[in-house]
């Protein structure tokens, strides 16, 4: 069951002439509100064109098959930074970030190569009695019988403490992952987390002072699994300049950071609104598998990747000229009854549960995917070995993003 949607987005998503429909407005997300804007874009224009945005103009695309078709057309979209990145927000060309998903062939491969062994099965096998610990840990710590917020108690406490594991980052520092990790994906505001760019800038500095620490330790020592390590002795990415080290620091904590963090969340609000599903879980926690990647379609921590076209390029119908900005709404496409079935429900038990968009496809697919469903799973086992129920007391807040669909704020009680 889906949230109930403001009445007023349902009737703006509604009437609004189909040209001047903007599914990018981040209050649609903050407000849960994103269900019926692109119920009529997959209905009435699978590929369509917003002229005017926060974001400037864009192409939408909002169905499974021709997120499919974009994702494999990296020949003609590009991911480049020097072409606008990977995010619906323009950046100042001046603070470019290169980092790897933010490359196209043969750089971005061979970036990739290196880091990739983090997520290899042996190192995961090797992770999982590490994670098991944590969330243990964790779990046993929380309070009986008591309000409190779930995301920061749980969801970022097990994400950070994992992502410090991968860097061997100090896990006493560790919070300052997840405050770097706001940083870089929050909005500047007043009164916002970051207010200019100028602010967001320092914080990389800071972020990257840190790293830099790490990174001459390790260069001259001898290879280790870890991250920092990893970049420091890989042929593509030894010779890195300052601003690219920066980049990948901010892929490789933004990638393990917040979509695992909104997932965890999302699991616990999705067996709320779904008792029977919840019962099922509880008689057979088995389901756990299944449970997992439906999670993570349901969620979808991630709304969108962007592309440029650097030539003109033909999907769905429509022409997209070279220099155009094209968004996949990955939250769309996990939501097309055309490639799922009943996509609004949550059904933890589904016969193939992931195929779903949340981590892209094709040559970017994300990294850390098998990592993420080994977090969530271990964490669930744990929680039904404990808690027959944790309840969701009030409503949950959410992210101000078009980009990170994320849970800000999860009131939660656990009967004791
Ligand atoms: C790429 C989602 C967890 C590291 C991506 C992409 C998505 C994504 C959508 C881009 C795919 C594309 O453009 O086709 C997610 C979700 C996660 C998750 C939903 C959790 C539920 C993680 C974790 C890590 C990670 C735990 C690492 C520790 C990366 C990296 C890339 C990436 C490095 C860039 C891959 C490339 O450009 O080749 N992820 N991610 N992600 N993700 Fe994840």
């Amino acid at each position: 069951m889906n949230a109930p949607v403001d009445l007023d987005h349902a009737s703006i998503a509604a009437t609004t002439p189909l040209d001047r429909l903007d599914p990018s407005n981040p209050a649609i997300f903050r407000d849960d509100a994103w269900q019926p804007y692109f119920a009529r874009l997959r209905r009435e224009a699978p590929v369509h064109y917003t002229a005017e945005s926060m974001f400037g103009p864009f192409w939408s695309v909002s169905t499974y098959k021709e997120i499919m078709q974009c994702e494999l057309a990296h020949k003609v979209l590009s991911s480049d930074s020097l072409h606008g990145g990977i995010t619906i927000r323009d950046r100042d060309k001046s603070l470019r970030l290169p980092m790897f998903i933010a490359m196209d062939p043969p750089q971005h491969d061979e970036q990739r190569k290196v880091v990739q062994p983090i997520v290899a099965p042996a190192n995961l096998a090797k992770l999982e009695h590490m994670i098991r610990e944590r969330a243990i840990r964790i779990l046993e710590g929380l309070p009986r019988n008591e309000t409190f917020n779930w995301v920061d108690r749980v969801s970022i406490e097990l994400t950070v403490s994992m992502l410090a594991t991968l860097f061997d980052f100090p896990q006493e520092e560790r919070r300052k992952l997840s405050h770097w990790s706001d940083c870089a994906t929050a909005l500047p505001m007043p009164g916002g987390l970051i207010e200019n760019e100028e602010q967001r800038e320092a914080v990389f500095a800071e972020m990257l002072g840190a790293f830099t620490k790490l990174w001459n330790e390790r260069v001259n020592a001898d290879p280790r699994p870890d991250l920092i390590s990893m970049l420091a002795h890989g042929e593509a990415t030894r010779n890195m300049t300052p601003r690219e080290f920066m980049g990948n620091l901010i892929l490789l904590i933004v990638g393990g950071n917040d979509t695992t963090r909104n997932s965890i969340s999302g699991g616990v609000l999705f067996l709320n609104e779904n008792p029977a599903e919840y019962d099922k879980l509880r008689a057979n926690p088995a389901l756990i598998e299944t449970m997992v990647p439906e999670i993570i379609r349901y969620q979808t921590p991630l709304a969108h990747m962007r592309r440029t076209a650097t030539a003109d390029f033909e999907v769905g119908g429509k022409t997209i000229r070279a220099g155009d900005k094209v968004i996949m709404w990955y939250i769309s496409g996990n939501r097309d009854e055309a490639a799922i079935d009943q996509p609004d429900r949550f059904i933890i038990d589904r016969a193939r549960p992931r195929g779903h968009l949340s981590f892209g496809f094709g040559i970017h697919r994300c990294v850390g995917n098998r990592l993420a469903e080994l977090q969530l799973k271990i964490l669930w086992e744990e929680i039904l070995k404990r808690f027959p129920r944790i309840e969701v007391v009030g409503p949950a807040e959410r992210t101000y993003s078009a980009f990170v669909h994320g849970i800000t704020n999860l009131p939660v009680r656990i009967p004791g």
